[in-house]
């Protein structure tokens, strides 16, 4: 299982050290949450903080978008080079051209759904991205419960997935410990992003990203 830790939970009075912890203790990428207080009720942070984080790590940026704008908001990010810019389904009328876009960029494209929206929603778009992100938790915050329906749904996906694009990743983001990592695993999910508990593990970072390598 690849590990992208979600920076969201991470003390940002000493970000610096925070990303360094997660980097040198074995996580694969850094998962960033960009809300913009429109498509989700909360604002998050900007490429400021983000270039901040760039520098302070080589471990490659997961950049996840939670905004009403997707277009702007990938020209704002690109130039920080992420390896992967994610944004979701249920805003974007156009998303083959936002895939492009992104891909013009020299970055791998991502699509987002949330725990109500459905796979088959995607099938379509699916040889155009690189990845898929399964919400298992409405998106907004970090903390919140895992639902456990995603489950079913990274099985349908992994049959859709097979069937038009076997390169395309599957990354969960949402309510992820150490006690459904197995079950997140047998569902065929490739990348697992956690936030709270890895930032807020009693035993540090470097032990929560090992207990999530299964
Ligand atoms: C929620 C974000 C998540 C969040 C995950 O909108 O997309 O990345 O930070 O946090 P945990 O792992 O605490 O649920
Ligand atoms: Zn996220």
């Amino acid at each position: 299982m690849l590990i992208a830790p979600s920076i969201l939970s991470a003390d940002f009075g000493k970000l610096n050290q925070e990303i360094e912890a997660v980097s040198k203790g074995g996580c694969d990428f850094i998962h960033i949450d960009v809300m913009d207080g429109n498509f989700v009720p909360n604002l998050t942070i900007g490429p400021v903080v983000v270039e901040a984080v760039a520098k302070a790590t080589s471990t490659p940026l997961d950049i996840h978008l939670m905004v009403a704008d997707n277009s702007f908001f990938v020209d704002m990010f690109a130039p920080l080079k992420p390896k992967f810019i994610s944004f979701h389904i249920e805003n974007e009328i156009h998303p083959n051209r936002v895939a492009q876009k992104i891909r013009d960029y020299g970055i791998s494209p991502a699509i987002v759904l949330n725990p109500h929206s459905r796979v088959e929603s995607i099938e379509y778009l699916l040889e155009y991205v690189d990845m898929v992100l399964l919400m298992s938790v409405n998106p907004g915050f970090g903390g919140q419960k895992f639902i456990p329906n995603v489950l079913d749904k990274a099985v349908k996906l992994k049959e859709l997935i097979l069937k038009r694009n076997p390169n395309c990743l599957i990354e969960i983001d949402g309510g992820v410990n150490d006690k459904n990592i197995n079950q997140i695993k047998e569902a065929g999910v490739d990348i697992a992003v956690a936030g709270s508990y890895i930032f807020k593990h009693p035993q540090g970072v470097e032990k929560a990203i090992k207990s999530l390598k299964v």
